[in-house]
């Protein structure tokens, strides 16, 4: 009988467990293979911390959010001794095939376990849409949909009061989460990292709004966009920095320029929990079970993808090969609704 492990590592991501059901009904049902759980991300991985899952394990949890293995930020080559305690893990459990779920920096680590000697099965992880060689990673749906409810909510109260409100979203270099859910609720401008700004254009198009008899706007931030001004930030445990309220830097600028009340939303971790939706929760499922035909194949050193709605086999290379930023003519379609 072949033995599949599975784990889950970096931030999470509606749609964890919806994966992890795929791949375990579907290992289960039509392998008759073993699926073993690996705790806490790589952790779990380094300290041979594993259980069985069964059935009853993942019964119920397709609309849950967070996932029922646990995550940590903790990676082999960085806080461990590299390819060697996941090596006796992997022994130990007699695991032929390992499936990690996880966004670009535990796909790179899980390629360099693959080089290593690790049988290793990429499945693309991110509220953030940036992995590359996917159309779209689970999460990402869901993500929009709450920055979309929160745009809708606050669209209301802005108008109320004649106010600007800055609408903080997740994105650390790609801006997919706020030009989608900018577009969906019709934001007046949306500030992403890949496209630099003006703030004097900004609150220019603020004005001219304004004037012309509108009394509300909301801007949409990506979190990772170029500060103002440069603030030493808290790291995380990669060295990265913390990102969360450069919509705090940019409130008193544009109140100064526009002369409107200029408030902030940042909307946090808020995008990552609760229950995928209905796309996120099929597409999470697709990849779960495709990555339990991969690992019954033997095609390892591959990534889940989806490619115009089929689910396909990338090389995980390819996963990795860069961060992929929002289509220039998606941004060019949305600046058309600015102001
Ligand atoms: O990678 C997804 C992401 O949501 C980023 O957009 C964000 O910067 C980061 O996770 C925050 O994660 P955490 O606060 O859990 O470290």
């Amino acid at each position: 009988m072949s033995v599949v492990g599975v784990l889950t590592a970096g931030g999470d991501c509606p749609g964890l467990n919806a994966v992890i059901r795929g791949l375990v009904l579907r290992a289960l049902e039509e392998y008759d293979a073993e699926v073993v759980g690996i705790l806490n991300g790589w952790e779990g991985l380094m300290e041979g911390d594993v259980r069985l899952l069964d059935r009853r394990d993942v019964d119920g949890i397709l609309a849950k959010g967070g996932t029922i293995l646990g995550t940590s930020r903790k990676d082999p080559y960085v806080h461990g001794d590299g390819y060697s305690s996941v090596a006796r893990t992997l022994k130990r459990n007699d695991i032929d095939s390992l499936v990690v779920i996880g966004g670009d920096g535990t796909l790179r680590t899980a390629l360099r376990l693959d080089e290593d000697g690790a049988r290793v099965i990429g499945v693309p992880k991110t509220i953030d849409n940036d992995i590359n060689g996917t159309d779209f990673t689970f999460g990402f749906d869901t993500a929009v949909q709450i920055v979309t409810d929160a745009i809708d909510r606050l669209t209301t109260t802005a108008e109320a009061h004649n106010r600007v409100i800055l609408v903080e979203v997740m994105g650390r270099t790609k801006g997919w989460i706020a030009t989608y859910g900018g577009l969906a609720g019709g934001a007046q401008a949306i500030l992403i990292p890949e496209i630099p700004y003006d703030i004097d254009e900004v609150a220019a198009l603020i004005r001219r709004r304004h004037r012309r008899g509108k009394n509300y706007s909301v801007v949409v931030i990506a979190e990772g966009i170029e500060p103002p001004e440069k603030v030493e930030l808290e790291k995380d445990a990669f060295g990265f920095d913390r990102l969360g309220g450069v919509a705090y830097q940019l409130a008193p600028v544009i109140e100064d320029l526009t002369g409107y009340e200029t408030r902030v939303t940042v909307l946090g971790h808020l995008q990552r929990g609760g229950t995928p939706t209905a796309f996120d929760r099929v597409l999470a499922t697709r990849l779960g079970a495709h990555a339990a035909d991969l690992a019954a194949e033997g095609r390892h050193g591959t990534m889940v993808a989806m490619r115009r709605a089929q689910i396909v086999a990338v090389p995980l290379a390819e996963g990795c090969a860069e961060i992929r930023g929002v289509d220039p003519e998606l941004y060019d379609v949305a600046q058309t609704f600015f102001g």
